[in-house]
C-alpha cells in the first residue's frame, strides 16, 4: 500500500511516498481503509527533527488520526464492525496511509451526516479543547482567551467555550480575515499575537482562563493578562519550549492566586475521550460545531501540506485523501 514516509529530517520535501506491506489486523484491532488523514500540528513538528531526542527514526510515517472505512477484524472484535465508517487515533504516528489498523477501544463510529474529512479536523482537536477546558477548571460566565486560536485546537476551544457559556472568548491571531472568520465561530474579541486589542471593541483587561497553544518566548506576557484566581493550561508548543524563567512571573503575581497546568490527551481515559468525541461527532453532525477544514489534498501531496503548514497558511486542518 501507498503511505508517506520522513525519509529526512528538517524540511518538507523529506516526506516521500514509500509503498510498504499492507497491516493485517492483530488481536483486538480494526482494519481501516483510510479516506482522510489529519495534518496535526504536530506531525509538522516530528518532521522538523526537533523532536528527535524522543527517538523517532528514518521512515517514521507521521499522521495521528484517520476517518474511514473497516473492512476486517481481528480477533475478539465483533465483526459487526466491518463497513461501519469510523474515526480512529492512530497514535503518534501512522496516519499518512491507504489502511491502518488500530485498537478497538481507539475508534468512534461517524454519524452519517459527518464527512470523513470534518472527523478529521475535529476528533483530536475537539477532545483536547474538551479536557483542556476542564483542566483549567472553566466555568459559565467566566472569561477565556484562547492563544493560537487559528489552528484547529483553538478552532475547537473557542466553539466550545462559547457553547459552554463563556462571558467572553477573546483570541490571538495574525491577520484581520483569521480574526474576522474566529469571529464567525462565536469569538468575541480579537488580539494580535502579543494580547493586544484589535478592532473598534477593546477586549477585558484580563481573563478567568487562558488555553495556549502556542507556548514559545512570548508565553510569560500572557501570564499578566489572567485574573485573580486566573488558571491558564498549555496544550501545545507551536512557538517551541517558553524562556526557563517563566515560571517567576507567577510567583511575582504571588497575590493572584494564578495557576498553570499543562495538559495532554494522553493523560485522559480512553472510554472519557470516545464519549466526547461521540458527542462532537453528533454535535457536528447537526451542525452545532464547525469542523473547519483548510484543505483537501492527494495522500501523495503531503510535503505540500507540510509546506503550508510551516507557512502559517493553514486555518483549521489540512486533510489528505488516499
Ligand atoms: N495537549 C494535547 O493533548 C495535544 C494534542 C495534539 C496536539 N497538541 C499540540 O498542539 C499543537 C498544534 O495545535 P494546532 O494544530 O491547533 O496548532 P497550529 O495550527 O500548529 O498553530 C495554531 C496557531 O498558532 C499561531 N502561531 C503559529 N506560530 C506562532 C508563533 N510563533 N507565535 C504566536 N502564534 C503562532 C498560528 O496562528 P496565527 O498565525 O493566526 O497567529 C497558528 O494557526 C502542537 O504543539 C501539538 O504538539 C497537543
Amino acid at each position: 500500500m501507498k503511505a508517506i514516509a520522513i525519509q529526512r529530517y528538517g524540511a518538507p520535501d523529506g516526506l516521500a511516498v514509500v509503498d510498504l506491506p499492507a497491516p493485517g489486523p492483530a488481536a483486538g484491532q480494526v482494519l481501516i481503509a483510510v479516506r482522510a488523514a489529519g495534518v496535526g500540528g504536530v506531525d509538522a513538528v516530528i518532521r522538523s527533527g526537533a523532536l528527535a531526542a524522543y527517538g523517532f527514526a528514518e521512515g517514521f510515517v507521521p499522521g495521528g488520526e484517520v476517518a474511514g472505512t473497516v473492512t476486517a477484524v481481528g480477533e475478539g472484535v465483533d465483526a459487526s464492525w466491518i463497513g461501519r465508517r469510523v474515526w480512529a487515533f492512530t497514535g503518534t504516528g501512522g496516519g499518512y496511509v491507504e489502511q491502518v489498523a488500530a485498537p478497538v477501544r481507539e475508534i468512534v463510529p461517524l454519524p452519517a451526516d459527518l464527512s470523513d474529512a470534518d472527523a478529521v479536523a475535529l476528533g483530536s482537536s475537539g477532545a483536547v479543547a474538551h479536557f483542556a477546558l476542564a483542566h483549567a477548571h472553566f466555568a459559565p460566565g467566566e472569561r477565556v482567551l484562547v492563544r493560537g486560536a487559528a489552528g484547529s485546537i483553538g478552532i475547537m476551544t473557542v466553539q466550545l467555550a462559547v457553547r459552554a457559556g463563556a462571558a467572553a472568548v477573546a483570541v490571538t491571531t495574525s491577520s484581520a480575515e483569521r480574526g474576522d472568520r474566529l469571529r464567525s465561530l462565536g469569538a468575541t474579541h480579537v488580539l494580535d499575537r502579543s494580547g493586544a486589542s484589535t478592532g473598534a471593541q477593546d477586549a477585558p483587561a484580563d481573563y478567568d482562563v487562558v488555553v495556549d497553544v502556542v507556548a514559545g518566548p512570548g508565553l510569560p506576557s500572557f501570564l499578566d493578562l489572567l485574573a485573580p484566581n486566573g488558571r491558564m493550561v498549555a496544550v501545545g508548543i507551536v512557538a517551541g519550549q517558553p524562556p526557563a524563567d517563566f515560571g517567576t512571573k507567577l510567583m511575582d503575581a504571588f497575590r493572584k492566586s494564578l495557576s498553570f497546568a499543562t495538559f495532554s490527551a494522553d493523560t485522559v481515559a480512553a472510554a472519557d475521550l470516545r464519549a466526547v468525541r461521540v458527542e462532537q461527532f453528533a454535535a457536528a453532525a447537526r451542525g452545532e460545531l464547525a469542523a473547519v477544514v483548510h484543505k483537501v489534498l492527494p495522500l501523495e501531496e503531503a510535503a505540500l501540506a507540510h509546506r503550508k503548514m510551516d507557512a502559517g497558511e493553514v486555518f483549521g486542518r489540512i486533510v489528505l485523501t488516499p
